[in-house]
């Protein structure tokens, strides 16, 4: 296995090119202040096994893995994606420390939450799903462990009670139910940061 730190500088190398081909095929990745947020959190868990769900091209896969040296079993639906995903880390040189899982997340997190223990976990698929996926991973999350979770405000939607537009309702529904979720202070310590399109580190007690 190549050196972790090698991994690392040839992934800070790589990165800026491969968020261009990321913007130039509009698939969504994390976004630089996001980004910053994910690693420090990940990195206080101290973790060694992380599940991402929604991998797109293994962007954010590729920067938890290097920067936390822990195994990251990561989930994505589309084929295409994901094989584009195993090229970039095969070129980070983090293969061998990365399972990718191609199929539906609603099936996988239960699966994979009933046959491993996680330090963290990086919600980012399905938006209308979070609150789900997170009564499927609490089980399998360390005490300590920590859930993270883009995108929580929504295109700024999710704020406030404002009745949301009919387009994104089923979304800003659950995205709340999911905020209330982790906002139960007998189950995590959460802070929910404003940047970008809102984030939730959630340590579980
Ligand atoms: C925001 S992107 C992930 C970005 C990635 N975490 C990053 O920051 O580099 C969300 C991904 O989740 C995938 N996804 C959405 N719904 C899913 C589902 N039900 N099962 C598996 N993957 C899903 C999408 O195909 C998309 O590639």
């Amino acid at each position: 296995m190549p050196d972790i730190a090698e991994c690392a500088e040839r992934l800070r190398q790589l990165s800026p090119a491969y968020e261009a081909e990321a913007r130039e095929k509009y698939i969504p990745i994390i976004r630089p202040e996001s980004l910053k947020l994910l690693l420090d959190a990940a990195k206080k868990s101290r973790c060694s096994r992380i599940l991402e769900i929604g991998t797109a091209i293994g962007f954010s896969t590729a920067w938890l893995a290097t920067e936390t040296g822990a195994v990251v079993d990561t989930i994505e639906k589309d084929e295409e994606r994901l094989e584009r995903a195993k090229a970039f880390w095969k070129e980070v040189g983090i293969e061998d420390r990365v399972n990718p899982y191609l199929g539906d997340a609603d099936e996988l997190v239960r699966r994979l939450a009933s046959e491993n223990r996680y330090g963290f976990i990086f919600i980012d698929a399905a938006k209308s799903r979070y609150s789900d996926y997170l009564d499927a991973v609490y089980p399998s999350l360390e005490k300590g462990g920590i859930v993270f979770a883009d995108n929580v405000y929504y295109l700024g939607l999710v704020k406030g009670d404002a009745y949301p537009p009919h387009k994104h309702r089923t979304i800003v529904t659950n995205m709340r139910a999911f905020l209330k979720k982790i906002s139960n202070k007998d189950k995590f310590d959460t802070t929910v940061y404003d940047t970008e399109d809102g984030t939730a580190v959630c340590v579980k007690l």
